[in-house]
């Protein structure tokens, strides 16, 4: 009886978090998954340029659990070991990063994690 009470209010709150709001307003410690709004689908980065990756800060949580972010670069669906940028303010909503040299691609994203990861859409980068 108390595991399956426990188990329902876990379930509800997966659910909340996966639709991302709560009917009826009502307040749960959420996960802060910011949208990522730049790098964009169609965008091509030159190695070595130096781009601009931007999230929807526009709703933010009354408390975020890790408001220090990191930026790390994702290929074919698989985060890579390249971190683009580290140690700035989640709540920022933008951070300048310079394109590191990597093989030519179409299937490029950032994920931007915080208290939880957000990927961008693909994107390119070229020589
Ligand atoms: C990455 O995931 C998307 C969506 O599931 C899929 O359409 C695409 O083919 C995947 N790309 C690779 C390289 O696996």
């Amino acid at each position: 009886m108390q595991f399956s009470m426990l188990f329902s209010a876990v379930s509800a709150l997966i659910a909340a978090s996966v639709v991302g709001a709560v009917p009826g307003g009502v307040t749960i410690q959420e996960v802060y998954v910011p949208p990522v709004t730049s790098p964009s689908g169609n965008d091509v980065w030159k190695v070595g340029s130096r781009q601009t990756v931007t999230w929807d800060v526009s709703r933010p949580p009354k408390t975020i659990t890790n408001s220090i972010g990191t930026i790390m670069l994702r290929k074919a669906n698989l985060t890579t070991p390249v971190i683009l940028a580290d140690g700035f303010k989640i709540l920022n909503g933008k951070q300048v990063v310079t394109v590191p040299w990597v093989v030519d691609g179409d299937d490029y994203q950032v994920v931007l994690f915080g208290d939880s990861g957000n990927n961008s859409p693909v994107f390119t980068i070229k020589k």
